[in-house]
């Protein structure tokens, strides 16, 4: 998946692509000079921190330190990674990627530009047939399941009529036969005839998260086998990769994905203005999967069918999802076969009430090894214990740990002292390693504090220099006469500066927007780079800066000898850090 792209695609892609165009359809914001202010798209606020600069081409919010170029914005506000943002705003810009990708690549992306071409043709073709004279049937069953129009239109719902309607109909549009059979939208048989692979079918378009149809599922309106039909993987559609909804519930407001089962299940509980719910594509949860969850949201809500099978999906997605640090939940849903007969049979209400109730994973864990045992048998009264006390040393926090086995002591009359020293001997390995992560963090901050006690300070003049170093060659030259680069923290910082140098010493001038582009870091450089500070004379606060930076770098040395000479002197280190504080000023 990861691909390069050079420095002048970059470059080109954020040219054509105006950072305040871009983000003005997120963000309503409003202009002064050359800074544009509005509320931050990526946390909640009341008063305006996000700013975005038209000349830097670059955005920063100063209230959750998110920034960096339009690349950047786009990445959090559609949940991209990298080279999908590229891809998007290339498509956004009418940029040609295809020039920079390998023979196979470019042949790849070729093919797949093709086939989103049939497939959204072809979900037009379906939605025009359902509200046609062959869809009578179609909608129908749609109202027998209760969906409105507004949501058979958000999802694009469509019928795929009998006969190869859809085939006369593309290779009608002028697409050729080979394209339409990559597609999947047609199946060649061993004959080498060609006819539409759905065929008296609902349609279900499965759409990618920059909005591209990838596939579509058919279903049949009554009883027939298969009851799902699915496009084939294409070089479009991969499963294992996608989930049904996202398209929408990458932007739900709720702080987790609901993972259901069915197409169904998601078009319901959108319908319902439950706005994150997404489903697999017919399989299992796959690793991918759970990773691009991860990308989206910390937390998942489990809504599996009630039956066997989905209990068993439960637990695979469970552990999938665990190991991706996810938090998760997992909604019960009674009497009931999945979300969408839920929420038909008990209404919208009191399907948040499950929701807000939904086990987290310990819980349901517990629930389900409590169901393997007889309680009232001793033995296997014990066997529960210590399966139980197995669980619990995975818990990290001690509080929540003490809560479930005092519920369990009280529940099964064994005393909390005895489950408590199972779950010890499962904790001895566990407990060791924090202890020893917990004495590295607190030996190396201790360090930290004593020898410098007002960095804050000296790293925000820093951070202020490098800003004025990028807008001009004067203050560079300045600099450079005074201060060496490890005279700069360690870092983003030094590395900021020494990149501004080489920019410097090869006679070009510095592009912010370019150097953002390219850090890893790049809310962090953004945050450097993008202010246009109100200092009426940028020489003389420059040169203010310097000599504090200066002074700053001297204290250093004079505490590097002290503990060279490796006399932990007391007095010494007391002497001069009341002279940092009273040089270096205080942080406040
Ligand atoms: N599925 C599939 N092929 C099948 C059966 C199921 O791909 N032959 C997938 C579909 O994505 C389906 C999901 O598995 O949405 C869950 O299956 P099921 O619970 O049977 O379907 P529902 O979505 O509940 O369908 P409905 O409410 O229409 O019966
Ligand atoms: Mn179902």
């Amino acid at each position: 998946m990861a691909q390069f792209f050079p420095e002048t695609l970059i470059q080109e892609i954020m040219d054509k692509n105006d950072i305040v165009d871009v983000v003005s359809s997120y963000v309503s914001m409003k202009r002064s000079g050359t800074t544009l202010k509005g509320l931050c798209p990526f946390h909640k606020e009341k008063t305006p921190s996000f700013t975005v600069s038209s000349d830097k081409q670059l955005y920063y919010c100063f209230g959750c330190s998110n920034g960096g170029t339009v690349i950047n914005f786009i990445m959090q506000a559609e949940n991209l990674d990298f080279t999908e943002t590229v891809k998007y705003l290339a498509e956004r810009a009418n940029v040609d990627l295809s020039r920079f990708e390998g023979d196979g690549g470019a042949e790849t992306t070729h093919l797949r530009s093709i086939i989103y071409k049939i497939n959204s043709e072809s979900a037009k073709f379906f939605y025009n047939c359902l509200f046609g004279e062959p869809g009578q049937a179609a909608r129908e069953y749609l109202i027998g399941r209760e969906l409105s129009k507004g949501i058979i239109n958000k999802f694009g719902i469509g019928y795929a009529p009998e006969g190869n309607l859809l085939l006369a109909h593309l290779r009608q549009q002028g697409f050729d036969d080979n394209s339409i059979i990559q597609s999947g939208v047609v199946v060649k048989n061993d004959e080498g005839n060609v006819y539409d692979r759905f065929r008296n079918r609902v349609i279900f378009p499965i759409i990618d998260r920059r909005k591209n149809i990838i596939g579509f599922g058919g279903r049949v309106l009554g009883d027939g086998i298969p009851k799902y039909l699915n496009s084939p993987e294409t070089a479009a559609f991969n499963k294992s990769y996608n989930l049904f909804g996202l398209n929408f519930a990458k932007s739900t407001k709720d702080d987790y994905l609901i993972l259901v089962e069915g197409y169904t299940d998601v078009i319901s509980l959108h319908q319902n203005k439950i706005t994150s719910a997404v489903a697999t594509l017919g399989t299992a949860l796959t690793p991918e999967q759970a990773r691009l969850i991860k990308r989206i949201k910390g937390e998942v809500v489990i809504a599996y069918d009630s039956d066997e099978a989905g209990q068993k999906a439960t637990k695979r997605a469970i552990e999938l999802l665990a190991g991706e640090d996810v938090v998760v939940r997992v909604l019960t849903m009674g009497d009931c076969k999945d979300p969408d007969d839920y929420i038909k049979k008990h209404g919208k209400g009191a399907f948040e009430n499950q929701l807000i109730n939904a086990k987290v994973q310990i819980e349901y864990k517990i629930s389900k090894i409590q169901e393997k045992y007889n309680l009232s048998n001793i033995d296997e009264k014990v066997k529960y214990i210590n399966e139980l006390a197995a669980e619990f040393a995975k818990i990290k926090s001690p509080v929540e740990r003490e809560v479930y086995i005092s519920k369990i002591s009280d529940e099964t009359g064994v005393s909390a002292d005895s489950i408590l020293s199972e779950v010890k001997r499962s904790l001895a390995v566990t407990e060791r390693k924090t202890k020893m992560e917990a004495f590295k963090a607190t030996a190396s901050v201790g360090v930290i504090k004593n020898i410098n006690p007002k960095k804050a300070n000296v790293i925000r003049a820093q951070k202020q220099l490098l800003n004025l170093i990028s807008i001009d060659k004067n203050i560079y030259k300045m600099t450079i006469n005074n201060l060496s680069d490890d005279d700069f923290e360690e870092g983003t910082i030094r590395d900021l500066f020494n990149e501004l140098k080489i920019i410097y010493e090869s006679g070009a001038l510095p592009e912010v927007k370019l150097i953002v582009a390219q850090a890893s870091n790049a809310a962090e450089i953004a945050e450097i780079l993008h202010d246009n500070q109100n200092i009426t004379d940028k020489q003389l606060a420059a040169k203010e800066l310097i000599g504090l930076i200066a002074k700053e770098a001297r204290l250093k040395q004079m505490f590097k000898a002290v503990k060279d000479d490796e006399i932990p002197s007391g007095q010494k280190l007391l002497e001069l850090d009341r002279y940092l504080r009273k040089e270096v000023g205080n942080d406040k």
